[in-house]
Order: C-alpha cells, then structure tokens, then sequence
C-alpha cells in the first residue's frame, strides 16, 4: 500500500519538468516556470489521443480582469492546424486558475489546465504551441509559446 502512494505522489514530480518556452508576439506576462507532462527542456512530443497536462506558475497579473478565457493555438511553419480546447476548459476561471478570478493586476497566479484527450492530427510533425489567456475585451493575460512535435505513442 505504501508503494503504491509513494508511486502516485512521485508520478507527477518526475514527468512535469519544466520547458523552455518563449513570449509571444503580444508581450502578455508569461510564467515563472511551465511544465508539461511528458516533456523537459526543449523535448517535447505530444501523443494524439493522450492526455496533456500543462502547468505555469507565478504569472503576475499586469491588469484586472474578472473573465480570463484560454486558447490553445497549435501551429506548424506558422500555420494554424485548427486544435481549439475543449469545450469546458475555455473558460479559464473555471478551474484552471488556481483559485478562481478576478486576475488582480500586481497579485501572481497559477494556472493549470488538463486536457484528457488531445485531438491533434496524428502526423509526426514539429509543432508550435501557443498558449493564450486573454480577459475582459480580449486584454492580454499571459501568454507562452514553446516547441514540440506530434509524436505516434
Ligand atoms: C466547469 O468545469 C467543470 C469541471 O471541469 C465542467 O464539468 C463544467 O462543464 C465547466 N463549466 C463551464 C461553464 O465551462
Ligand atoms: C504557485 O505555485 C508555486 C509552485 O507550486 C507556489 O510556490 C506558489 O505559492 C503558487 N502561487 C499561488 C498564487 O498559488
Ligand atoms: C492571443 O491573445 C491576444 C490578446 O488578446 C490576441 O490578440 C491574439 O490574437 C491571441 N493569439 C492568437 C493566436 O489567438
């Protein structure tokens, strides 16, 4: 039985390393740290069908915001290939801000968002992946981009 918690507590330490990642063109606040499941440093491959969890810390809120909605761009030689989050994830209030809105400008959050099935298409492809937080009217929350590839399994 001890095992078998200590297997379940460790999981998570071991496969949400941090990634390098980027700002986007549009300046928005970006993490301290980010982690994705299943990818470390510049490694990143994404399984389509599989289950993505991704985490940032510390943004610091640079205005007030009492909606934040999330997008999730995936982009290959600039081009848009259409994945868009689920349903019930795109209102980032709900859940994947760590403790709910309002975003208060100078106070920091976290953010985490689980995807259970990622529906990307299922070439082995290098990829961008753009993720957008955007509030009130569309002001810029936090954004971060960093690269990955499509991988099969
Ligand atoms: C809020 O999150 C819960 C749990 O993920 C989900 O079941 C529900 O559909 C979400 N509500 C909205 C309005 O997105
Ligand atoms: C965000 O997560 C970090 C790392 O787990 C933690 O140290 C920090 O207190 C959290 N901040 C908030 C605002 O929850
Ligand atoms: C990200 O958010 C910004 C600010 O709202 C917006 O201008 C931009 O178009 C978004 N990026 C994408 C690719 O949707």
């Amino acid at each position: 039985m001890l095992k078998f918690f200590l297997l379940v507590t460790l999981i998570p330490a071991i496969y949400m390393a941090d990634i390098n990642f980027r700002r986007c063109p549009n300046n928005a606040p970006v993490p301290q740290t980010l982690s994705v499941e299943g990818c470390a440093g510049n490694k990143c491959i994404l399984i389509p069908g599989k289950s993505l969890h991704s985490v940032g810390t510390d943004i610091i809120g640079r205005i007030n915001s009492k909606t934040a909605t999330t997008r999730i761009i995936a982009r290959t030689l600039g081009i848009d290939l259409g994945y868009r989050v689920p349903r019930e994830l795109v209102n980032a209030c709900n859940g994947s801000i760590v403790g709910g809105c309002p975003i208060v400008a100078g106070r920091s959050f976290n953010y985490s968002v689980y995807i259970d099935r990622l529906e990307v298409p299922a070439f082995n492809i290098p990829i961008e992946v753009e993720v957008n937080l955007t509030g009130d009217g569309g002001v810029p929350l936090a954004c971060a981009r960093f690269n990955a590839r499509i991988g099969s399994k």
